[in-house]
């Protein structure tokens, strides 16, 4: 865990168009730098980068962020990493903070787990390459099955000999305690004997992201009806099945740079396809994506391809699982291979290029193909076509994003040949009844860890919505928190005068004057970070957001500094009427936002007190809720008023 302070020590140092310009060719223009995009194709430049706001924008793609954020999407990196990386490029020191006994435990038994299958994973490589029997009789199976050396050096295959205990005394003579062998599951025991899990099998290492060995598969060599073709390892600290994708990291990068990921049910699919050239490959390993699976998948892409035998239980399987892969809001397309093969036997039958070819003529989009499928399943049977709509309806109204689904909407309905209004009006019921309350509820994701307070969660009601006001005032904070403001005020004597307040201290001072608080989590957050530094009477620097470890944070700051304004002056520009700019206008502009929010708060306060005043059970409550009524009310004229001073 590295220390606010280094992380600030880092950020500091931090030169965006340094870190950029290691991987894009980029050319001084103006204040800014331009080059060619590295998230799209392009062949004029319009990727620009901004060493005053330390950001990154592509105007062609619209990718944007920070240095941190570029390190995350163009080299994958984690949060941590990528810190690390800067940390080390700039010289800083990095102190990581001590964790706690209990957290030190943890980490100690997960290390030793990665310890042991590191050696586990050489022990069973070695014995490939090296026993008798590995090069005899694996070694031939992999030569057989189209591997090549290459091939199966990169995904580190191994094998696992015959015999009962070799594995596990050649662990316990390396010092390699009993309980951790039994835990890890390479080792059981059975009548004060211990032998190896996996014996006469291929082993298939298990990557995490970042490349280090979380477990193993392991293939029979010989079928055999008794026993199961495949054994994996067990569940352990370091080995989550249902957050495990086999493959992700030798295809993450493919994955991002292609902007999408195919997915394939086993091992072997994965390699041959790595070895047909095609490397944005993850498997299932046999069963449907979980939660966690597919927003790992985010990270990269939010387009997924999936690859199945033409059979029938091919296409059972690709129906299963894609109404939660299009509900964690992904694409979804679907390629199916010719009855009875897999892409691991076509890419062993056809040349590559021909494979590339056979997916890119191939796929199709999953909502479209089921619409087709079910279609001519239900021919001209009016009863079954009125059920077919409702399940299409099902499947569309699981898609979040608003423009996909209407798309969707109108391509089905005219392969339907039914009216689309029939179709929006099934979608939106639907949507109405199940979606939306979850999506409501839905948690962030990818939350890395804090170095700010959690937000308290306010109390009051939401039914009126501040979204927009909320928004304004942190882009406020975080386009102009250092700017001075010159406000009229009183002095001692009562006479005026006119002071000058940084616009940070004046907005987070007034707020909290009133008590009040944001709905928005994630506004609340960057709230509550400039109260932290004010209290140092610092205003944060920008950095701190688009930096931030919560990908929410960094996300919501980039869409906030990316200059609204631009249009509404071109539009001035065209219909020839001028307004001064924001940025010449601050004080005006921000006591508008300000009170704009004020008077939406209040109203809600009005609202929630008169649902009391309404429910009160006694004459004592009913004078409470009516004063409190009252002085709302006076509060809210305050504000109105001042409002209408500004805009008259
Ligand atoms: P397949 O039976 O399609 O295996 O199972 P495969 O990967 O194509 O292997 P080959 O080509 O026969 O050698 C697909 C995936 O399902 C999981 C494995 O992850 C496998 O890769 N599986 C299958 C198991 O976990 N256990 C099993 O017994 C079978
Ligand atoms: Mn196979």
């Amino acid at each position: 865990m590295i220390t606010p302070d280094t992380i600030g020590k880092i950020l500091d140092a931090t030169r965006v168009e340094e870190v950029v310009g290691e991987f894009v060719k980029l050319k001084k223009r103006g204040i800014n730098l331009i080059g060619l995009c590295p998230f799209h194709n392009e062949k004029t430049p319009s990727f620009h980068v901004s060493p005053v706001k330390g950001i990154y924008k592509c105007f062609g793609c619209g990718k944007a962020g920070s240095a941190v954020s570029f390190l995350m999407e163009h080299e994958q990196y984690s949060y941590p990493d990528a810190l690390r990386y800067l940390a080390r490029k700039y010289q800083v020191e990095i102190e990581e903070e001590k964790p706690s006994e209990e957290q030190q435990i943890a980490i100690d038994e997960k290390e030793a787990l990665f310890n042991l299958t590191a050696f586990a994973q050489k022990y069973f490589e070695d014995t490939l390459y090296q026993s008798e029997e590995g090069k005899a009789i694996a070694m031939l199976y992999l030569k057989e099955r189209g591997f090549s050396l290459e091939t199966i050096k990169k995904f580190g295959l191994g094998y696992s000999p015959g015999q009962w205990d070799n594995f596990a005394r050649y662990a316990a003579k390396n010092g390699y305690k009993k309980e951790l062998l039994i835990k890890s599951g390479l080792v059981k025991e059975s009548d004060h004997q211990i032998y190896d899990t996996f014996r006469s099998r291929i082993i298939f290492p298990v990557h995490s992201v970042s490349g280090r060995v979380l477990g193993f598969g392991a293939r029979l060599l010989i079928s055999d009806k008794n026993k199961p073709k495949y054994l994996n390892s067990p569940e352990n600290d370091i080995y989550h099945k249902s957050k495990i994708l086999y493959g992700i990291f030798h295809s993450r990068t493919a994955i991002a740079k292609l902007d999408n990921c195919l997915l394939v049910e086993g091992y072997t699919d994965v390699i041959s396809m790595h070895q047909a050239g095609i490397e944005n490959v993850i498997a299932s390993s046999g069963t449907s994506l979980t939660a966690d699976q597919i927003r790992l998948i985010r990270r990269y892409t939010s387009n997924i391809t999936l690859l199945f035998d033409g059979d029938p239980a091919g296409i059972k399987a690709a129906f299963r699982g894609v109404d939660m892969i299009l509900s964690e809001g992904l694409n979804v397309r679907l390629v199916l291979f010719p009855d009875g093969e897999d892409p691991d036997s076509y890419a062993r039958k056809y040349r590559p290029v021909e494979v590339q070819q056979f997916i890119a003529e191939n796929s199709v989009d999953f909502i479209s193909f089921k619409t087709k499928l079910l279609l001519n399943e239900a021919q001209n049977d009016p009863i079954k076509k009125a059920s077919l709509i409702k399940e299409i309806a099902q499947t569309i109204a699981l898609v979040a994003d608003p423009i996909t689904r209407s798309l969707y909407t109108r391509k089905c309905s005219e392969m339907l040949q039914i009216e689309e209004s029939l179709l929006i009006d099934e979608t939106n019921r639907i949507r109405r009844k199940k979606v939306l309350p979850a999506e409501f509820e839905q948690s962030p994701i990818d939350v890395a860890p804090e170095y700010i307070p959690e937000p308290q969660h306010p109390t009051a009601s939401k039914n009126v919505t501040n979204g927009f006001h909320e928004k304004e005032v942190i882009r406020m904070l975080l386009q102009y928190g250092d700017r001075m403001l010159e406000l009229d005020a009183l002095d001692d004597l009562g006479k005026p005068i006119i002071v000058s307040v940084r616009l940070a201290d004046f907005v987070v001072e007034d707020l909290s004057s009133d008590q009040l608080t944001f709905d928005n989590e994630v506004c609340q957050k960057i709230h509550q970070i400039f109260q932290y530094n004010i209290q140092n009477a610092e205003v944060p620097a920008l950095r701190v957001f688009t930096d931030h470890p919560d990908a929410l944070v960094r996300q919501i700051t980039m869409s906030l500094i990316e200059t609204p304004y631009q249009l509404s002056e071109n539009w001035q520009a065209k219909h020839h009427i001028y307004v001064k700019p924001e940025s010449e206008n601050i004080k005006e502009s921000l006591l508008q936002i300000l009170y704009a929010f004020k008077l939406k708060r209040i109203d809600r306060m009005i609202a929630d007190n008169q649902i009391k005043l309404s429910n009160a059970v006694d004459e004592s409550e009913l004078t409470g809720f009516l004063k409190l009524d009252m002085e709302l009310k006076s509060k809210r004229k305050t504000f109105a008023d001042a409002l209408n001073r500004i805009i008259p």
